[in-house]
């Protein structure tokens, strides 16, 4: 018995110590356990609780409806940067003046409308009034961009971000919302957008004491699909003169546009402005400058472009290669086609129609006897920008398109009533 219990207290020995490390490194391991966990824990609080006032702070750094507000006011304030101009540049001293007087009008009564034909120079000349001193002036243009866009665009040039508290800064406003956020888009972006840029107009015209100036150009882009959206940037730039809140600057071809515009009631409290042609002096002196030599300049002004930019800076290039008669036939075709589209066969233009054209070969007519010998539907087609023949100048006068037209008429209507144009 007694050789087995030496025998047998070897073996318990490992067998008793285990339990007793177990329970050492147990407890070690599960302390050290306790501890990390604790820790990283408290880690993970303090990275939360420090996290979630940072993002609270951010947001409300950057998208309280105040944060959002002023900096719409900055830009107004800023004024739109406009780029410069880079080819050789004709100097139109009483464009700039007229355009710097819409833009700052001494007091505002009305909004305005600049029209003038496609290419003639409005762009360059309201960028030439605006690039001397933007302050106060936000310039945005439309492009062909898709309707529904185009308020988001507005806002971006407006640097307006709409975010999920501005409905509920309009409601605290008072604002009844409930019409305008069932409403389709574009026409619910454009009201958010009116909405809070009428906040902003006010705050510019307490801090400054004149009203800021918002330019909208190519505005007939808009026109083109569809008045509505148009009228209500009418609608609202009218309430803006009502209330001498923002002077609005609506930029348009007139031909394309002009029955749209005129179709909204807020036409009544609309100036039109109008950019027109450079003298035909300085139209040759634009080609002699770009390399055309002193003949064909003459020529070409004379039969074709008239003091237009966009056919004075085809003519540069297409002089090259070739003769002014070339070019002119090129033209003269063209509006032979956009008039058979329309009449069908030239040879049976009726009287009225022909003797209008007759008369307006020797220069500009009043509107009411165009109207009436023409018609209104006529009148309107004759005016669009794809065929080009009619041109509205807002003392209520109309004229032939351009300088080529004036010619071609004068080729077909004055030698042969009855056959509208000959070659
Ligand atoms: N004062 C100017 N001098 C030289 N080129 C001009 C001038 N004004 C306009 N242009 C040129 O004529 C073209 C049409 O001008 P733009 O301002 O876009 O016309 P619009 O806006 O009336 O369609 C452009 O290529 C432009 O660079
Ligand atoms: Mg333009």
């Amino acid at each position: 018995m007694s050789a087995a219990a030496p025998a047998a207290a070897p073996a318990a020995a490992p067998a008793q110590q285990q339990p007793a490390f177990r329970r050492v490194f147990g407890f070690i391991g599960g302390a050290v356990a306790k501890v990390v966990s604790t820790t990283f824990i408290v880690l993970v609080v303090a990275l939360v609780a420090r996290h979630v006032p940072d993002d609270k702070n951010t947001i409300a750094k950057t998208h309280s409806p105040e944060v959002v507000l002023a900096r719409m006011l900055a830009r107004f304030e800023a004024g739109s940067v406009i780029p410069r101009f880079e080819k050789y540049h004709v100097s139109r001293p009483d464009a700039i003046a007229m355009l710097q007087k819409v833009l700052r009008p001494a007091r505002l009564k009305d909004y305005t409308v600049v029209i003038g034909e496609v290419g003639c120079g409005k762009t360059t000349a309201v960028h030439n009034a605006i690039r001397a001193n933007s302050t106060g002036i936000v310039y945005h243009i439309v492009k062909s961009e898709v309707l529904v866009s185009m308020p988001g665009l507005l806002a971006r040039s407006l640097a307006f971000e709409p975010n999920q508290f501005t409905e509920g800064y309009l409601k605290d406003r008072g604002v009844e919302l409930d019409e305008v956020t069932s409403a389709a888009e574009p026409f619910r972006s454009w009201v958010l957008l009116s909405l809070i840029l009428r906040d902003v107009a006010q705050q510019f015209k307490t801090k400054h004491g004149h009203p800021a100036t918002l330019v909208i150009d190519a505005v007939d882009e808009i026109a083109q699909q569809g008045p509505a959206l148009l009228h209500a940037i009418q609608d609202f730039a009218k309430a803006a003169a009502d209330e001498q809140l923002l002077n609005v600057v609506l930029v348009t071809c007139d031909g394309s546009n002009l029955p749209e515009l005129k179709a909204s009631s807020a036409m009544t409290r609309a100036r039109i402005a109008e950019v027109s042609d450079i003298t035909d002096e300085q139209a040759v002196d634009f080609l002699l400058h770009r390399g055309v030599n002193e003949d064909a300049a003459k020529r070409a002004v004379a039969e074709i472009a008239g003091g237009r930019f966009v056919l004075l800076n085809s003519l540069v290039f297409e002089l090259q290669f070739k003769t002014v008669d070339q070019i002119f036939l090129k033209f003269h075709i063209g509006t032979r086609g956009a008039l058979r589209r329309l009449f069908g066969d030239l040879a049976q233009i009726s009287p009225p129609v022909s003797s209008t054209f007759c008369r307006l070969c020797r220069g500009a007519q009043h509107v009411d006897d165009v109207e009436e010998a023409l018609g209104l539907d006529l009148t309107k087609k004759l005016l669009a920008t794809h065929i080009n023949i009619l041109a509205y100048h807002p003392n209520d006068t109309y004229t032939l398109h351009s300088r080529h037209v004036q010619r071609s008429s004068r080729f077909g209507v004055l030698r042969c009533v009855s056959a509208y144009v000959m070659i």
